[in-house]
């Protein structure tokens, strides 16, 4: 069970790896300069918005409210969570923390003594107070003119109906339940009812492939796997039970065993009658769930109970599963999500993510939800059937906070102005961003032409392990940066760092890390406490690691740089280059590969593989396609390289390590830029790869 697990960590590191923590250089590839840095002074944008009222009044208001988050967290954070229903108060000192592994193993407790449950309060509340018949979800099929609005009511009915179902099967508190699912109402209303018996929800995007699936399943050992049978995507059908299938058997071949698994019949897409149907396992989700009563109890948990577990990419090995707990994660998503986007009740708001990432957790399905807003969610994507969907959709049902990521506005913006002039937008207050480095060409066209130049851009920079929003200018608070994430939401403390592990002040380029706990700061790494120490502790002792690198101007605000690890982001898509070469390697005719990003003008970044096949096979076209698929099947599509370089070698030291830095550039044509190589074991090599460079572009 995840909650003995968590409750009782046999986490204490061992006094050798403590003495062992050391700084950042050893565990980042990327070189960052760590010193004073100047930041070009930036465009002008307007500093107030007439049409938006903010909650926070103006600078000083934040100024004082942040000071104090600091200072009192315990008083600051306390009183944000007395808007939640509690079972039990938290004690009046609730927060206690180390980030420090010099110190003794890494814990984080927020509202300790409380108790309570995230799915009452983001539902049940709200019928309580008589909000019933407000639309929370405003769903939005793939197909235009396929849609359903469902009221808090209906979906706290149908969230009861699951987790009754989920308690027949012999889900109980503390279980992993695992999800694979598209973004119908019924994705939500999985997670909220794993929350509502106190089960574990893992999430995973439904783009990943049956093996990438059958890893998760297993990591958790999620016994009960939700599904569907099919979905849209654009002209394209996704046979999603198919893949559940295949990771169900590939979970079968490691001897574990998921033994129920409920599938959403997706008729549209995909009717029941064209599903393979395993009788003693898989259960038709319309069949069984309806007729399950309309409630069901609360499991009330400990604060620290865990919520859910996402898998997400690191530098090394096999993607990790970030654990958040309940109260923490509660109560500052809901507090993020109201400062960030200017949120009040009955708001339509439309975060275009998906559930299988942290953003579909944060603001699609917790945050609006507990700030009793109206929700829209989209099946479909953004260009389908042409590029001005999204605004058609904005106008559709007025919404008010539209979020989404960079590389769809770049992709958007690259279709033309005329699309998003079809549409009148006028209902739009807030248009916001998240996933990667917004660059100012793109925040421009967002600003200028989807907004009008009426609405804030809220550029969030968060990550999966924070649970909420960490860096990001609050609409109409203070003046934007168009590519600047600005300044740090209440209760966070930002540094940079150099290379030693010295805080840089003032105007200054470095490592970002955080200084302090906030509620919502991941717990653990899922059944591996010391990797989680190792990955975001020890690189900076003292400090949470967050693997980017970042500037600080003259006014403060932070400009994020990007990732400094091996981990790419591609459309917004955390992808760890070790996980892309461990698939190609697994082909039987590459002998090594190399991963590195290179940039992409709609994905941010594009995925660049370097590839060294076995003695006496030959390069050719077959072998390419073959390699991507490798990829595909072990990752998803997503993952798929964009360009593969038939490599003659690797630029090695002579302790046999790649220099990754001399392959960026190489990828980037920036081979001028290559710095020092006289550690490479046979310098030739560069001249070889720049030669045979050509044949993969
Ligand atoms: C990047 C997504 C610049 C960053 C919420 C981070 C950003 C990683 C921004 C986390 C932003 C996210 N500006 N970079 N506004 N938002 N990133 O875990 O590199 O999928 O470390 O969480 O995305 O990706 P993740």
């Amino acid at each position: 069970r995840l909650g003995s697990q968590f409750v009782q960590p046999a986490y204490a590191l061992a006094p050798s790896a403590r003495a062992s923590a050391r700084c950042a250089s050893v565990y980042t590839n990327r070189t960052v300069m760590c010193q004073a840095a100047s930041v070009a002074a930036p465009e002008t944008v307007p500093a107030t918005y007439p049409n938006v009222t903010p909650h926070i009044a103006d600078r000083a208001q934040y100024e004082q409210l942040y000071q104090r988050s600091v200072t009192d967290p315990d008083g600051f954070w306390g009183d944000m969570a007395e808007q939640f229903h509690w079972q039990r108060k938290w004690d009046d000192k609730h927060v206690s923390y180390n980030f420090d592994v010099r110190q003794g193993p890494i814990s984080v407790e927020w509202y300790k003594g409380g108790v309570t449950n995230i799915c009452y309060n983001a539902l049940d509340r709200h019928v309580a107070a008589g909000n019933g018949d407000v639309p929370a979800f405003l769903w939005e099929g793939n197909d235009v003119g396929r849609d359903k609005t469902m009221t808090y009511a209906e979906v706290l009915d149908d969230v009861c109906r699951l987790a009754n179902w989920l308690r027949s099967v012999g889900v109980q508190k503390g279980d992993a339940v695992a999800i694979y699912m598209p973004m119908l109402c019924e994705l939500p209303i999985a997670m909220l009812a794993c929350a509502r018996i106190g089960a574990v929800h893992s999430v995973v995007f439904g783009g990943f492939s049956a093996e990438a699936l059958a890893g998760r399943i297993e990591d958790c050992q999620a016994r009960v796997l939700l599904t569907a049978s099919g979905v849209m995507r654009a002209n394209k059908k996704i046979d999603l039970k198919k893949i559940a299938d295949d990771a169900v058997k590939l979970c079968a071949k490691n001897n574990f065993k998921v033994e129920t698994c409920l599938v959403y019949d997706n008729a549209n897409a995909m009717p029941r009658s064209e599903c393979a149907f395993t009788p003693g396992r898989d259960v038709w989700w319309q069949d069984a769930v309806a007729d399950f009563p309309t409630t069901a109890e609360v499991e009330w948990v400990d604060s620290e109970h865990p919520l859910f577990l996402l898998y997400t990419s690191g530098s090394t090995g096999k993607p990790k599963g970030v654990l958040h707990s309940t109260g923490g994660y509660m109560v500052y998503n809901a507090t993020t999500t109201k400062y960030a986007f200017n949120l009040s009740p009955g708001d339509v708001y439309w975060c275009t993510a998906d559930c299988g990432w942290i953003t579909g957790h944060s603001y699609l399905t917790y945050g609006p939800l507990l700030n009793g807003a109206t929700n829209v969610v989209f099946e479909g994507v953004p260009t389908y059937p042409d590029a001005g969907r999204c605004w058609e959709v904005v106008d559709k049902y007025k919404v008010k906070q539209f979020y989404t990521a960079p590389t769809a506005i770049r992709s958007l913006m690259r279709s033309g102005d005329s699309h998003v002039q079809k549409h009148k937008r006028d209902s739009l207050q807030i248009l916001g961003t998240v996933g990667e480095p917004i660059n100012p060409e793109a925040w421009r066209w967002y600003h200028d032409v989807v907004g009008d130049g009426r609405c804030p851009v809220v550029d969030t920079w968060w990550q999966t392990e924070t649970g909420g929003h960490m860096i990001l200018p609050l609409p109409n608070v203070w003046q934007q940066k168009p590519g600047s994430a600005t300044l740090p939401f209440f209760g966070v403390v930002p540094v940079l760092l150099d290379e030693k592990g010295n805080e840089l002040k003032g105007e200054a380029e470095g490592y970002l890390c955080i200084k302090n706990a906030w509620p919502s700061t991941l717990r653990t790494v899922y059944g591996d406490h010391e990797r989680y120490e190792t990955n975001y502790f020890k690189p900076f002792p003292g400090y949470y690691f967050t693997g980017d690198g970042a500037k600080r101007d003259a006014d403060a605000y932070y400009w994020i740089t990007g990732r400094v690890d091996d981990v790419i982001n591609v459309s917004g898509h955390r992808i760890g280059t070790a996980e892309v070469e461990s698939a190609l390697v697994g082909h039987n005719h590459c002998a090594e590969a190399a991963v590195v990003g290179f940039e992409h003008p709609i994905k941010g970044q594009g995925i660049y593989a370097y590839v060294t096949l076995m003695e006496g096979v030959e390069y050719s076209e077959d072998i390419r396609k073959d390699l991507i698929k490798a990829v595909r099947n072990t990752i998803g599509a997503f993952a798929a390289p964009d360009v593969i370089h038939w490599a003659p070698g690797l630029p090695k030291t002579r302790s046999g390590k790649i220099m990754r830095r001399v392959l960026r550039k190489i990828a980037a044509k920036e081979e001028d830029q290559l710095g020092d190589v006289s550690t490479l074991a046979d310098p030739g090599v560069v001249q070889q790869l720049v030669a045979s460079r050509q044949a993969a572009l």
